[in-house]
């Protein structure tokens, strides 16, 4: 009879000797060994991989190890057990928050990514003037998309660098408080995030996936709202992977316990007209007063009924959402917002008269050529934000600042007709010698025709789990 480890294949028993060795071994886990076993194309065991986060977390392993820890897992692969495991490491790197001394169900959103998605800004004070709690964790830009936090601190003044306790307070005087990670809350993945964004190990769904459900079941949410972003400007660039991915994250935040639906929307188009951090707050300012800024209104009040539905104040999404409609229409969002931003040392000045924004950077108009005609067919997302990105809208190097009020405002989007030498977009940044190269990129976004092309749908799929369903 053959001996139980001749039964495994030659790649499965190195991954039992490998798992099996680094138990027993545990005292001498070390990076190399991982890294090894890794580029190999091998399962890590559950304690390889608590070691690994944990080392990185405290500094004993360094950037330039876990980049190639990065890179290797992103080519290599890593299992679902892998995938968990990875999570649980990365929410028990800090604090797992507990907040339900305070009153309400606590709900956020998370979006995986995308090209002037800026949803967040409008809908978390929404949901909160509706009267349900919202927890927001934030990350910042990465790699070709946005990050709310960016966004935030374009506001002269906020704050997102809250304590525990500060967090805490907010939310309970304000029923919302938007933060980034800290040191406390999360840390692995604060470091994680930032070395990811510079290493271009971002699209890996196990990466995305631990990233934001461990920031998100640190911060004491009991239900979650999933933006699953798909196509050009996503890290998910098709149907079926975003699909994947959303119900990587529906299964996890499951299994914590957390109702949690997901919704895959289209992000061919950049998101509404502004991309860049203050650029994306005028524009939600403005859905907050009252605009109807197509498609960031769509799907804000999509989310906010799922946000308001989990959240028990709305028996249905679809009453969740003229809810939100309402609190839009009486002021009472923007009014929500405005306190938030005063609350966390925000100017609320800026956020009144936005034509007085300090910071904004120089313009740059783009026209079309003098033979352009039609309408505008595509206006493809990741060639905006990787454009929007070196306008210093976002960062090239994990050290680098942003500027707050570069970006790129896209005046014509699919559908719009065209005419020769029609103003196209406007570009801003202090980058006068790269205006020619950025100007070029944006036109090559553009893509025009003779049609009308019919509205893409915004809305592709929601994916829930069994407590969400
Ligand atoms: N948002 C996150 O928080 N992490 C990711 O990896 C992608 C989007």
């Amino acid at each position: 009879m053959a001996r139980p480890w001749r039964l495994l294949s030659i790649r499965s028993f190195k991954q039992f000797t490998l798992t099996t060795n680094l138990n027993f071994f545990s005292m001498n886990l070390n990076i190399i060994d991982i890294l090894t076993a890794k580029r190999d194309g091998d399962a890590l065991s559950d304690e390889a991989i608590r070691w690994l986060v944990a080392a990185y977390t405290s500094g004993d392993v360094t950037d330039y190890q876990m980049s190639a820890f990065l890179m290797a897992a992103f080519i290599r692969g890593m299992s679902e057990a892998e995938t968990q495991t990875l999570t649980r490491a990365m929410l028990y790197s800090g604090e797992v928050l507990d907040l339900s001394d305070l009153p309400g169900i606590k709900v956020d959103k998370h979006s995986t990514g995308g090209v002037g998605d800026k949803i967040s800004l409008p809908l978390a004070p929404i949901v909160a003037a509706c009267g349900v709690p919202v927890p927001m964790i934030s990350g910042r830009g990465l790699g070709h998309s946005g990050g709310t936090l960016d966004k935030l601190e374009s506001i002269p003044g906020f704050n997102v660098n809250l304590s525990i306790s500060e967090y805490r307070w907010q939310l309970q005087q304000n029923g919302l408080v938007l933060i980034g990670q800290t040191p406390e809350i999360a840390p692995a993945d604060r470091k994680l995030y930032a070395l990811r964004d510079v290493t271009a190990t971002v699209p890996f769904i196990p990466f995305i996936a631990s990233s934001i459900m461990s920031k998100k079941l640190a911060e004491g949410i009991d239900a979650l709202v999933l933006d699953v972003k798909c196509g050009r400007g996503a890290f998910m660039q098709t149907e079926p992977e975003a699909k994947k991915l959303a119900q990587t994250l529906v299964e996890i935040g499951e299994a914590f316990g957390k109702p949690t639906v997901g919704w895959i929307t289209n992000m061919n188009v950049p998101l509404g007209r502004a991309v860049g951090n203050w650029l994306e707050v005028e524009e939600s300012v403005r859905c907050l007063k009252g605009e109807n800024v197509p498609e960031v209104m769509e799907l804000t009040y999509v989310l906010a009924g799922e946000m308001l539905c989990l959240g028990g104040v709305a028996e249905t999404p679809e009453a969740g959402c003229e809810m939100a409609q309402e609190v839009v229409a009486n002021g009472k969002a923007f009014d929500k917002f405005l306190k938030i931003v005063q609350a966390q040392g925000g100017d609320p000045r800026a956020l009144e008269d936005t034509n007085a924004y300090p910071n904004l950077a120089p313009a740059y108009d783009i026209y079309a050529s003098d033979t352009a005609m039609g309408y505008v067919q595509e206006v493809d997302a990741l060639t905006i934000g990787k454009t929007a990105v070196l306008t210093g809208a976002g960062r090239m190097k994990k050290e680098d600042p942003v500027d707050p009020g570069a970006g790129i405002y896209l005046h014509c989007k699919p559908g719009s007709e065209v005419h020769p030498g029609m103003r196209l977009a406007t570009l801003y940044t202090h980058k006068t010698d790269d205006v020619p190269t950025l100007q070029h990129a944006v036109i090559s976004a553009y893509r025009f025709g003779e049609e009308r092309p019919a509205p893409a749908p915004l809305l592709i799929q929601r994916v829930t789990g069994k407590q969400s369903g």
